[in-house]
């Protein structure tokens, strides 16, 4: 049985993480769920811990305390890897691409580690290796268009453009099939017309691979359009958690955040 506070919408709960870096409290006793399919937002200030937050869900660092629950499993101690593989993948406030491959072979990577969690069936011979190199290639494709790179498929990631570089970080996060996604600022460096794209495209990979999205972004409007829930950190503390309404109208979050935008 589920516990009164606990429910099984829950997909990762958060429960007082903390991260110190020396006498810095990056993430203080930060507390939250996060709803199976929901777009969860995550704001504030530069230097808030939000993008510290996202490196302790995906293992990078350790937490100095606290817990990490993600589909009812304790993930606190695991590695990068083992976080990867049940489910959870991400994008980067700077973009880490490799930068000499082409797009295709990006993604490709990316869809690596997913074959790998399939590596027991194919020595049981089904699917053939060869049915499962043509499947990954094909996924590959799938995906390419699915982000609109599918006429750059051969060119060298470090020729896109910066919105063409954060939608190929995207697909190549997808090419794990995860059921969260992280995303670290991807509005970063695009123009107005590649910004709301960009909320397009998130509501509809929430919806065609069915994610649960968690999303650091500066840009209001488009935060406050797109999430149905946002977190408000400042100085690693949670000031407030609401439906967009509540959170932009709460006075904590509007000096702390809002007021200088
Ligand atoms: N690896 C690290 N070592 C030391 N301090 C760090 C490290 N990573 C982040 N910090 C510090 O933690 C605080 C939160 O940083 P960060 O999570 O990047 O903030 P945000 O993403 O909200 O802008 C900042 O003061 C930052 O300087
Ligand atoms: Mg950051």
């Amino acid at each position: 049985m589920l516990d009164a506070h606990s429910s099984n919408r829950t997909i990762l709960e958060i429960e007082k993480l903390t991260r110190r870096f020396g006498g810095l409290i990056a993430v203080n006793q930060v507390s939250f769920r996060v709803n199976k399919g929901e777009i969860f937002g995550l704001i504030g200030p530069n230097g808030a811990g939000k993008t510290t937050l996202f490196n302790l869900i995906t293992g990078l660092i350790p937490a100095s305390s606290g817990k990490l629950i993600y589909q009812g499993q304790n993930i606190t101690q695991n590695q990068p890897h083992q976080i990867a593989f049940k489910g959870i993948a991400r994008t980067f406030q700077n973009i880490r691409l490799f930068g000499e491959l082409s797009v295709l072979e990006n993604i490709k990577i990316g869809r690596h580690l997913h074959i790998q969690t399939n590596l027991f069936t194919g020595i049981l011979g089904f699917p053939s290796a060869s049915r499962q190199e043509r499947s990954n290639a094909e996924k590959a494709w799938e995906l390419l268009k699915m982000v609109g790179l599918e006429q750059r498929a051969e060119v060298i990631a470090n020729s896109l453009s910066y919105g063409e570089q954060r939608r190929l970080e995207i697909a190549r996060a997808l090419a794990l099939e995860p059921q969260i996604l992280l995303l670290d600022e991807p509005a970063a460096g695009m123009n107005p017309s590649e910004k709301s794209e960009l909320s397009e495209f998130i509501r509809e990979i929430r919806q065609k691979f069915n994610l649960t999205i968690i999303l650091i972004e500066h840009h209001v409007p488009l935060v406050m359009g797109l999430c149905d829930r946002i977190a408000v950190l400042d100085f690693g503390q949670l000031i407030a958690l609401g439906v967009p309404e509540e959170v932009r109208n709460n006075p904590a979050v509007i000096e702390a955040y809002l007021g200088n935008e």
